[in-house]
């Protein structure tokens, strides 16, 4: 290809604004120092697609489209495919959408190139193409072997150059394509290098086509970077139908996959993944593993009953509060919001008498989980004021309720599924607040329900 003149352009890395100078602020994302300058040589023209409709440009807008009343859209049942996986399927709002752009993020080697192969591997009846710009075919088919799910029509590509993979696509025509990872990728008709913002953009728009036109599922798998975002822009995340996120901690064997936006279901849900020898387990009862096993009661320990989406989760919560050898206490916290551990730890000691000022305070989730559910402060209250006490929690209660500031015990969502969920998972007692609670029949739970308004009564119920 004759190369016209060079251009360049500006990007923010944050956000992916695009601008023809250099800037010093984002005028988009309001992020000082941001922008690079990377060569591109813009192209309009589709690359997988037939001869014609490159003649024409974009083959995406080549049918004029009228303007119609709603009443004459006619909605057609989605069909989707069965992810054979019920994790996945269920973050992704109930199977694969025909013709979406999924992409999934996480940190290097938390596991997402293991999820998608293994996804890829079991559906066997369907023809599906694994391009991977990061391992070899034979490191491929290794973990392929690992992994144990036979499947003789998977398609393995080694490849980082765009316009290759749309060639190969062409004649394979997969049902399924999965890319890992969009970082790797490029176009030769960019001439930035792969994993640039220019590339990552044209790269991912270039899917989104092939994936609407062809409405082949397409996956691609994203790194994310010390921020937390998809490394590059998160234009990417604008760009793609949905985006779910594979986390978790690296030292633990439990892996989260969470949807952090999607076109075609609730953002709200949650898959629970256990990484093994031999791929990962799919975990359908989560409420078991994030749980501890313990032999003897300890104090500081809690179980708080949470609702990840739809999804109800019992979820231990520990706390230490030793006494303080510095003027300042520490207060530490993992997977849990530290500013309302501070609030939790200040109506403690202004309500309850607690002297938690003098003392440093640690709290952890088990399990490496990220909870933002208000239902569970009094889990958290609880596990601290029983560290404070050093009187253990016996372990069959558990707690579902939010504190205010005035110490008043607030009524949660859902409350029926949580107590739904302690009582299936074998808990004899679980403390709730006393409002919210109309039109709930008691009577049919075999757990026992205790309803309070004050979290002082709590606290005298639980230890004296
Ligand atoms: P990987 O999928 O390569 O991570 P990513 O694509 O997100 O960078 O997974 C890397 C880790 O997973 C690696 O440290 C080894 C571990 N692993 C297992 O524990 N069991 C397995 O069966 C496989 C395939 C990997
Ligand atoms: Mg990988």
């Amino acid at each position: 290809m004759a190369k016209a003149k060079v251009k360049t352009a500006y990007f923010c890395s944050n956000c992916g604004y695009e601008a023809p100078k250099w800037l010093g602020k984002c005028p988009s994302c309001q992020q000082w120092n941001t922008f690079a300058e990377e060569v591109i040589e813009k192209t309009t023209k589709s690359r997988f697609a037939s001869g014609d409709a490159v003649a024409a440009g974009s083959s995406f807008r080549k049918t004029a489209q009228k303007a119609v009343t709603l009443k004459d859209i006619q909605v057609q049942q989605e069909k989707r495919f069965d992810a054979q996986d019920t994790e996945l399927n269920r973050v992704l709002g109930g199977g694969i959408v025909p013709g979406s752009l999924v992409l999934i993020g996480g940190e290097p080697g938390i596991g997402k190139s293991t999820l998608m192969l293994q996804v890829a591997l079991k559906l066997i009846a369907l023809k599906v193409l694994y391009v991977s710009g990061e391992e070899s075919a034979q490191q491929i088919k290794m973990r392929a072997d690992r992994l144990h799910n036979k499947n003789n029509n998977l398609f393995v590509l080694t490849e980082t150059d765009l316009d290759k993979v749309f060639n190969q696509v062409k004649e394979i025509q997969p049902e399924v394509l999965v890319i890992d990872s969009i970082q790797t990728l490029g176009s030769s008709l960019i001439d930035s290098a792969p994993g640039s913002i220019s590339q990552v953009k044209d790269c991912t728009g270039e899917l989104m086509r092939f994936a609407k036109e062809t409405n082949t599922p397409t996956f691609i798998i994203g790194h994310i970077n010390k921020d937390g975002n998809i490394a590059g822009p998160k234009v990417l995340e604008h760009m793609v139908d949905t985006v779910l996120q594979f986390e978790g901690d690296r030292h633990l064997s439990y892996r989260i996959l969470r949807t952090i936006k999607n076109r075609f279901g609730s953002t709200s849900e949650l898959g629970i993944y256990e990484m093994r020898n031999d791929g990962l387990r799919e975990v359908n009862n989560p409420s078991e593993v994030l749980i501890s096993q313990r032999e003897e009661e300890l104090s500081g320990v809690a179980i708080g009953a949470t609702l990840e989406g739809n999804r109800p989760l019992l979820i231990e919560t520990q706390a230490l509060a030793s006494p303080s050898t510095y003027g300042t206490p520490q207060r530490a916290t993992t997977g849990f919001d530290n500013k309302r551990l501070q609030m939790l730890i200040a109506v403690l000691e202004k309500r309850g008498g607690y002297r938690l000022s003098m003392r440093d305070v640690f709290l952890n989730i088990a399990g490496g989980v990220k909870v933002q559910d208000p239902a569970l402060d009094l889990a958290v209250a609880a596990s601290m004021v029983s560290s404070f006490e050093e009187i253990a929690i016996p372990p069959h209660i558990c707690f579902a309720a939010e504190i205010g500031l005035g110490g008043e015990i607030r009524a949660v969502t859902h409350v029926e599924s949580r107590i739904a969920e302690a009582e299936k998972m074998g808990f004899s007692t679980i403390y709730v607040s006393k409002f919210g609670l109309k039109g709930i029949d008691f009577k049919k739970y075999g757990i026992q329900i205790r309803a309070f308004g004050k979290l002082e009564d709590i606290f005298q119920d639980l230890f004296q």
